[in-house]
């Protein structure tokens, strides 16, 4: 099986997960553009979306998928969305698309958090994939500073991209990340940090991990 079938599997599999006549939260990625267009198989089920980035409501309105502002919304039932890492505890690395803050987000408010992936996702350790922190734009050199000194690994403002909130992404390479939760929290207590990409404090509930030999549901 290639990576984008594998992606295409779990894509399917997340529909199981979608709870009719409710509000879906829909994330942002190539594994969530899958999902998307599986979704629009089953668009008159559903109230619609809330959405975590321009790119993902622009395709859902493509597919005549109707997308709500997340104010206008009581409750989101469900947030089916990719990963950049999981680890064994579901605890994630995301933002690799740049999407992070809003995918937080979501994620929070949902009762649940589907987290779809190939196998390539799955580690034994997160860090090996480059941790994204969305920062303030006149407080990047500040907060990578404040990034090497307390923290530790190599900050990296990513080059020509600006968040859908107007912000930068710094890049964390070289990360020994051993407390995923305690580490999500003292990076937002830097100042001029928006949010960063560990989802360690509202992980993923389900795992739907696409392997060779089928889709793997891991709960912790
Ligand atoms: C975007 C994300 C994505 O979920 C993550 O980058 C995985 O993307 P893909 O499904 O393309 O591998 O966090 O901000």
């Amino acid at each position: 099986m290639t990576q984008d079938e594998m992606k295409f599997a779990v894509a399917q599999a997340a529909l199981k997960y979608v709870v009719k006549n409710t509000i879906i939260g829909v994330g942002t990625g190539s594994t969530a553009n899958f999902f998307i267009d599986a979704l629009a198989t089953m668009k008159n089920d559903i109230k619609g979306t809330v959405v975590s980035s321009k790119a993902t409501a622009q395709r859902l309105e493509g597919h005549g998928i109707k997308v709500f502002d997340l104010n206008e919304v009581e409750a989101i039932s469900v947030y089916i969305d990719g990963a950049d890492e999981s680890d064994g505890d579901l605890n994630l690395i995301k933002g690799g698309g740049g999407a992070l803050t809003r995918e937080k987000i979501v994620a929070v408010v949902a009762d649940q958090f589907i987290c779809i992936a190939d196998e390539s996702k799955l580690v034994a350790m997160l860090g090996s994939f480059p941790l994204p922190v969305e920062v303030i734009p006149m407080a990047s050199n500040y907060v990578k500073h404040q990034i090497t000194q307390r923290i530790g690994g190599a900050p990296k403002v990513r080059e020509n991209f600006i968040t859908d909130n107007g912000n930068l992404i710094l890049d964390i390479k070289d990360l020994k990340i051993t407390n995923p939760k305690a580490m999500e929290v003292e990076l937002n207590s830097i100042t001029g940090v928006v949010t960063n990409g560990l989802f360690a404090n509202r992980g993923a509930d389900v795992l739907l991990l696409g392997t060779s030999n089928g889709v793997k549901v891991v709960t912790i």
